[in-house]
């Protein structure tokens, strides 16, 4: 071999494996399949993958990208590919690439990694390996029969009446005990892998040789059962040995046989059912399966009632040893019943698992009465207690739950209307035992105890947080105590209400998927943690609630009533995803769906004035603003998002359709709503300033009404959740003094007014409680309702000034709005593109702001000063940085363009 020749056979050789290429530090991270992190069992046979880049430095960008998918690890490490090699694509795309690979099969792994080339072609280092599998596809694939114990439901005794009034429901609610199935069977060789697909008619607890399958709560989670049922995946290899084995499992009523808001039992089925198969394979790829059906036997145990609103009780002396393991003796046991009649779409669960998330200890404690004690967990939240208790075989220890105290100290259990929220632990004695139920929630602060057997002390009780577990991707912080505080409530009714769906309350006999509530919060919600699994997940919901074209009021489908504002969520939700997340793909499935809800609303109009109804304004006070012009107003809104949805998917002809649409309904809203000269709402005014239902000319009118009317209202809001949404964002384009002043407000009705008056979450209503009016006469008054909590978008977007322009943070705007007296606000987000940072602070007449901007995104930076000349950043004038152009010079303002890095700006104002 010639020299020549030798180089070039290297240099081939180099090039083929990819060591030769200079490498760059940037680095593929947290990677995501359709929305979460190595998901199991899903139906997407084209799934999104996502990642973000670290690396340091400015102006990181990638300029392509590799995929590769392989069906084994081993495989992947030795560069056998046989899914997927996208080979090198050239885009700056990390967001939602779909696999386009070979066609995936029920149950298959995908094991994939990705790498990136930088802005100087520079190639990264492969990404860590992440995982999806498919789940069973095919209808076929299930072998699993739906099985259960219907003894007690036979015995029961007691007629349903389903449309009974709620006294009545309550009166005939008859908890029954859950039942408890298991199953033996004998492990020939050693597993491998082992994957059990797993679901229920109500909700279950799955358990293998004793273990506890999975973290998650609830599950299957909650569907219309009449359309589709989700199942769970678990990896249980690891719980598995050769020999004896054992598979068991509880269920319980959930939202399918439990008491489902004021509709009472039995809502969707009676008689509970379980659905589980498990594949097992072996090193030689021998495959065995475990599946639900006549083999197993049953029983009930120590759980008596287990009710998603009425609370569980528990009697540990019936607890069955090791019922849940192998070499009990269940002869006793009965065989299960099968129902083999019942069909329906089963799909792999694509939302986020609900879990025990933090543990609260008890602020205070006393004895209200003798025995009966009252305990202050210091925050209102969703969950359970946890007790540890000393005490004899019997004993009986019932734990009833509330969010607030009436002035005698007792618990205030009105406002949970027919929802009884009550614990019952009954001791077997003999040691200290520990309890907490999992089949039942409550939203509560207060807990009253009474029956403990020895004085109870905080160490006996602990409070569980329990929610849909969904990461967190905001923080935000400010020098004023009070905008804090409402930052933390409306968190904390996040966190109280993402459960399984976005529900309005946990409290009441109510719980429901509010479409309405939903849709104001979700841009709040969508910045205070990840919520693209989860709306992934709810959105299924909507649709399935569609009937006719017309969304429902609440998913899963529980009420008929059809309303602007609430079906209109089926529009919105799915634009907001698209904004937070950059998914055109959700767009365009649901595009039918919403064309269907347009096409309903276009039937029912009457010269483009809205024709359908609405629930209005809700919990507004001092004001009324009249339903058909927010419908109308609504109509408009969707319309709009409509046409740009339309644009997004290059459905032209729809765009113009939709374009021409929302201006027909502006000239009908201005001929019939719009009068400068008449007195007008603040939610009208708002509505009409947001949705663009103005003429140009009339916009300064609009805008000095609003003000107007704020200051007759001796300068408070009077909106109810449609106006409140609006409130501080419109303000804040002409009058930040004035909306801030809003904020700091303490006097009714305002936030910080509900905050004088204990609040630790955000209310349903402005005059739910005060001290010196006691609680609103109106049973329908919940402590924990996240709606009025969508101010917090404004906290980021304009207090600490962390925005997106619709591109899912691909292109960040970063202006902040100090105003109110604050003097700093910290504020992070972690977008779909990665961690964003803003930090500013007024000091000496000086302004002090500290940036990050992921790595493959870019900003747009304004600095407020009166001297563009003094704007300079980590101690450099501006024109000298390579990374930092000047876009314009404004009055009072100098707006930048920056690429990725940390920045640190000072100006003076
Ligand atoms: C819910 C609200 C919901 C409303 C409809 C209430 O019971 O709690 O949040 O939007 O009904 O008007």
């Amino acid at each position: 071999m010639t020299i020549q020749r030798f180089l070039k056979f290297y240099a081939l050789l180099l090039l083929i494996s990819g060591c030769g290429e200079p490498r760059t530090d940037l680095l593929p991270v947290n990677l995501r399949c359709d929305f979460r992190q190595n998901p199991l069992g899903i139906d997407d046979v084209s799934p999104r993958l996502t990642w973000i880049l670290q690396g340091e430095g400015r102006s990181r960008r990638q300029i392509a990208y590799q995929i590769q998918v392989a069906s084994t690890q081993a495989q992947l490490d030795k560069d056998v590919i046989d899914l997927w090699d996208s080979g090198k694509i050239f885009t700056d795309e990390s967001a939602n690439i779909r696999y386009a690979g070979a066609s995936l099969g029920s149950g298959v792994m995908c094991f994939w990694k990705v790498r990136i080339w930088d802005e100087s072609d520079q190639v990264s280092e492969w990404s860590k390996v992440n995982h999806w599998s498919v789940g069973l596809l095919q209808e076929t694939d299930w072998v699993a029969q739906w099985i259960g114990f219907d003894e007690a439901w036979n015995d029961r005794g007691i007629e349903v009446k389903p449309w009974a009034n709620q006294i009545e429901k309550a009166k005939q609610y008859k908890p029954l005990p859950s039942p408890h199935l298991r199953k033996e069977f004998e492990v020939v060789h050693e597993v491998k892998s082992a994957k059990v697909y797993v679901t229920a008619l109500g909700v279950f607890e799955l358990y293998i040789n004793g273990q506890r399958v999975g973290d998650d709560y609830f599950t299957p989670g909650w569907t219309d059962y009449g359309k589709r049922v989700d199942y769970n995946t678990y990896e249980v290899s690891a719980l598995l040995k050769k020999g004896k084995n054992v598979i068991a499992a509880i269920l319980a009523d959930g939202w399918y046989a439990g008491n489902m808001a004021d509709r009472g039992q039995y809502w969707y089925g009676e008689k509970l059912r379980l659905k589980a198969q498990m594949i097992m394979e072996d090193e030689a790829g021998n495959r065995d399966t475990i599946r639900t059906d006549d083999t197993w036997k049953a029983s009930y145990g120590p759980i008596r009632e287990a009710d998603l609103q009425g609370g569980e009780t528990y009697d540990a002396r019936l607890e069955m040893n090791g019922w849940n393991q192998v070499d009990y003796d269940d002869k006793s046991w009965s065989g299960v019943e099968i129902s083999d009649s019942f069909s329906v779409k089963l799909g792999g669960y694509p939302g986020v698992p609900i879990r025990k998330t933090e543990e609260i200890k008890p602020k205070h404690i006393f004895e209200i009465s003798s025995g009966k004690y009252i305990v202050d967990m210091g925050q209102n939240f969703a969950g359970w207690a946890k007790i540890q208790v000393n005490g004899n075989p019997g004993d009986s220890i019932v734990m009833r739950f509330a969010e607030k105290l009436n002035s005698d100290s007792t618990l205030h259990t009105r406002n949970l209307r027919s929802a009884r929220c009550t614990d019952t632990y009954i001791l077997k004695g003999g040691g200290p035992e520990t309890w907490e139920p999992r089949f039942t929630y409550h939203g509560y602060q207060f807990i009253e105890v009474s029956g403990f057997p020895e004085k109870l002390t905080s160490e006996n009780i602990t409070g569980i947080v329990v929610h849909s577990d969904l990461p967190r991707t905001g923080w935000f912080e400010c020098s004023d105590a009070l905008i804090n505080r409402i930052y933390s409530n409306q968190l904390w009714s996040q966190r109280s209400n993402y459960f399984d769906v976005p529900t309005d309350c946990p409290q009441r006999d109510e719980r429901m998927g509010w479409t309405g509530d939903a849709q104001i919060f979700m841009k709040t919600a969508a910045y205070n943690m990840d919520v693209s699994a989860f709306y992934n997940k709810w959105l299924v919901d909507v649709v399935d609630g569609q009937r006719n074209g017309m969304f429902p009021s609440t998913a899963p489908r529980v009420y008929n009533r059809i309303a602007a504002g609430w079906g209109d969520a089926g529009v919105i939700c799915p634009w907001t995803f698209f904004q937070a997340y950059n998914d055109s793909s959700i767009l365009r499935e649901y595009y039918p769906s919403m064309k269907l809800w347009m096409d309903y609303l276009e039937s029912k109009s009457v010269n483009h004035l809205s024709g359908i109804g609405s629930y209005g304004d809700w919990q507004n006070v001092k004001s009324e603003t009249p339903i058909e012009l927010i419908t109308t107003a609504y109509y408009k809104h969707v319309s709009d998002l409509m046409a740009k949805i339309a644009t997004v998917l290059d459905y032209k002809p729809d765009a113009q359709h939709y374009n021409s649409l929302s201006m027909k309904i502006k000239d009908a809203f201005i001929q019939k709503f719009v009068d400068v000269a008449t007195d007008n709402t603040q939610t009208a005014d708002l509505l009409a300033l947001s949705f663009d239902l103005l003429p140009d000319t009339l916009i300064d009118s609009y805008r000095a009404r609003l003000r107007n009317d704020i200051w007759n209202h001796d300068t408070t809001l009077t909106t109810g959740i449609h106006g409140t949404k609006f409130l501080m964002p419109v303000l804040g384009e002409y009058d930040l003094g004035l909306a801030y002043q809003l904020l700091n407000n303490t006097k009714f009705p305002s936030w910080g007014h509900h905050i004088e008056n204990g609040a630790t979450t955000i209310w349903e209503r402005w005059d739910s409680y005060s001290d010196t009016s006691g609680f609103h006469k109106d049973s329908t008054n919940s402590l924990n309702h996240y709606a009025y909590g969508s101010v917090g978008e404004w906290f980021y977007s304009t207090i600490a000034g962390i925005e997106s322009d619709g591109s899912g943070y691909k292109h960040i705007i970063i202006r902040p709005q100090p105003g109110g007296g604050l003097t700093w606000a910290n504020a992070a987000y972690n977008s779909i593109r990665g961690p964003i940072k803003s930090s500013w602070r007024i000091d000496e007449g000086k302004y002090h702001l500290n940036i990050s901007i992921p790595a493959n995104t870019d900003a747009t930076v304004y600095i407020p000063t009166s001297n563009a000349n003094s704007v300079v950043e980590s101690g450099r004038l501006i024109i000298d940085s390579p990374d930092i152009s000047v876009i314009s010079e404004e009055s009072g303002r100098i707006v930048l363009k920056v690429g990725s890095g940390d920045y640190s700006f000072q100006s003076d104002l």
